[in-house]
């Protein structure tokens, strides 16, 4: 479907095509001057040099062709030679009609589908979930949905950190309180036990103790060190132990993003990249890319136009063992093989950026990728606190995200009892529904790679820029076509009329944006777009509502497309944190 602002263009193309002038100037942009008009066009100002013409001479000759036209109220020359518009009411209520028609409301599917992969939430097994990773989710879980909205398939993996230093220190400390155990008998042969030797609040537990012995005692953490090379050679005892931090970590965090509302298509991990490390690195060295510099195998990734220094990529350190970059090269690997994806994006911290630098020069110099397969980043800044500084606990320690989503539910839980007299279990689930689209909006409405301030006191706010602002507005629209059916009327009666006043012909040519809106936030990666598009609606549609009788409205044929408005309205908003990855309550 096309969007009204193509519909318009094209009216401009012709004018300016049948008054003489090259059609390329009928470009369209919203107004810049709403207090007089809606849309204007800048073609004959930018004519003006071709055709040694004052500018609004070209316009004068173009509005002539405008005059009959079914898409425009107004079209109009004002000096030095821009063309003001207005939209035909007539125009633009059938123009709703066929959106509301359309299941995707204007958007266009995407005619060669591609196949992406999103890699994000990278939590680390073993360790809980922290701020730090829930920025990841947020945003990786919208673009995917985004992405499938515009007809891409989507494919999204977690990438379990499971491979790294953090199990070998698992596992030494483990070693240090539990010798006796099976798993650090070497001559064993018989099955491991099924069970784990610890809980998940063990583990929780033995992670943070291991990993501060390690900065403070330097055996300890060359023990650590070992464990995890061995780990990575497949030692049997290790590898059983591996097994029992998998399940243990893996229902947990399962249980985590479930209450997100973040899922995952793929559960990979970075262990599953290691059996290609070695063929990889083979193919590395004999095509000539790798090489032994200080005992460690790399391959440089330096190009002339860099302004600063891009070390070389370390694929193997001295002792044989692998790295973050190894992995991450063995997973590209693993990803061709698996899904030939047209593009592999990363939704990771942007401080993490060199590190991804390094591996995309490195798979694409060694031919890991088809030179037309996009490898991108997606750097996210960093969650800070109301102090400016990394968001922290009260008493400076790390914030784990369920204790994060608790202290929202709890704010959010608070002010909705106070607002009104819901019963308390529906209050609470409410409060969590709502909790969710606080946080969630609260990342999501600033721009990705910024960093920005975690302030729970104004994203739980039910006024202003907040995902509880939007969800309020959507309550409302809610609360009102429910009392029209339970009054007998009938919401498929009827159809959108042309506007009645401004502000429901502004409602009108907000929601006619949604189309380009959600195109462009894919096209950007960018859900803060939705976020300022679905805040413009939520404005739009509360002063309409403010204006204008909805429900005691005399002409029933009025009421009808009225209530057809809001429907509209509703579907709209709500696709819209549909993908941004939140829901709206019945009532709040
Ligand atoms: N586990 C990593 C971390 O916590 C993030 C993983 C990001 N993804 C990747 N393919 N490297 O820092």
């Amino acid at each position: 479907m096309k969007k009204l602002m193509e519909l318009m263009a094209e009216e401009l193309a012709s004018a300016f095509e049948k008054a003489g002038y090259d059609p390329e100037y009928g470009k369209v942009t919203v107004s810049n001057r709403p207090d007089l008009c809606e849309y204007q066009c800048n073609g004959a100002m930018a004519g003006a040099k071709a055709y040694k013409k004052a500018p609004f001479m070209i316009a004068d000759d173009v509005v002539a062709f405008l005059k009959d036209s079914n898409i425009f109220s107004v079209a109009e020359v004002v000096k030095p030679g821009f063309i003001n518009l207005r939209v035909k009411e007539e125009f633009l209520a059938e123009y709703l009609c066929k959106m509301a028609a359309d299941p995707k409301y204007s958007v266009n599917t995407a005619e060669q589908p591609k196949t992406i992969i999103i890699d994000y939430g990278g939590p680390n097994v073993a360790k809980p979930l922290h701020v730090g990773h829930l920025r990841s989710a947020i945003i990786g879980e919208s673009i995917k949905r985004i992405g499938r909205f515009v007809g891409h398939k989507v494919i999204g993996d977690v990438h379990l950190g499971d491979w790294g230093l953090q199990m070998g220190l698992i596992i030494t400390e483990l070693k240090h309180r539990k010798p006796e155990l099976v798993y650090f008998d070497d001559s064993f042969e018989g099955e491991y036990p099924e069970e784990a030797p610890f809980t998940i609040s063990e583990l929780e537990e033995i992670y943070p103790c291991a990993s501060g012995k390690s900065k403070v005692d330097e055996e300890y953490r060359n023990e650590a060190l070992e464990a995890t090379h061995q780990l990575q050679q497949g030692k049997r005892g290790y590898m059983a132990l591996w097994n029992h931090i998998m399940q243990v970590s893996v229902t947990d965090l399962k249980r985590n993003y479930n209450n997100l509302n973040v899922s995952f298509d793929l559960w990979k991990k970075e262990s599953d990249a290691q059996p290609y490390i070695p063929d990889m690195v083979q193919q590395m060295k004999d095509q000539g890319f790798a090489y032994e510099d200080q005992g460690a195998l790399v391959v440089d990734v330096k190009e002339e136009s860099d302004t600063k220094e891009i070390p070389p990529c370390m694929l193997l350190k001295s002792d044989g063992a692998s790295l973050y970059t190894t992995t991450d090269l063995a997973t590209i690997v693993e990803r061709v093989k698996l899904f030939d994806p047209d593009e592999i994006l990363y939704v990771v911290d942007k401080r993490q950026e060199l590190h991804f630098i390094q591996v995309f020069r490195c798979a694409r110099k060694t031919g890991l990728v088809k030179p037309e397969t996009e490898l991108s980043f997606l750097g996210f800044g960093t969650m800070n606190g109301k102090d400016g500084k990394p968001f922290k606990t009260r008493d400076g320690g790390v914030m784990r995200l369920e204790n994060l989503i608790a202290d929202i539910d709890e704010e959010m839980f608070h002010k909705i009892v106070e607002n009104r007299s819901v019963k308390d279990q529906d209050a609470k689930e409410t409060a969590e529904i709502v909790g969710l689209s606080a946080i969630k909006y609260g990342d999501l409405s600033n721009q990705a790679t910024k960093d920005y301030v975690f302030d729970i006191d104004r994203f739980t706010s039910f006024e202003g820029n907040t995902g509880p602002y939007i969800l309020y507005t959507i309550v409302r629209i809610k609360s009102i076509l429910n009392r029209y059916k339970e009054e007998g009327g009938n919401l498929d009666a009827g159809e959108i009329l042309p506007a009645v006043n401004a502000s429901q012909k502004n409602l009108m040519l907000e929601l006619t944006k949604f189309g380009s809106t959600i195109e462009n936030a894919f096209e950007e990666k960018a859900p803060h777009k939705i976020c300022a598009y679905i805040y413009e609606v939520s404005n739009a549609f509360n002063s309409f509502y403010h204006e204008t009788k909805i429900l005691s409205e005399e002409d029933q044929a009025q009421k009808e497309s009225f209530l057809k408005l809001l429907g509209l309205t509703k579907d709209i908003l709500e696709t819209s944190i549909d993908l941004l990855g939140f829901s709206a309550p019945d009532r709040m």
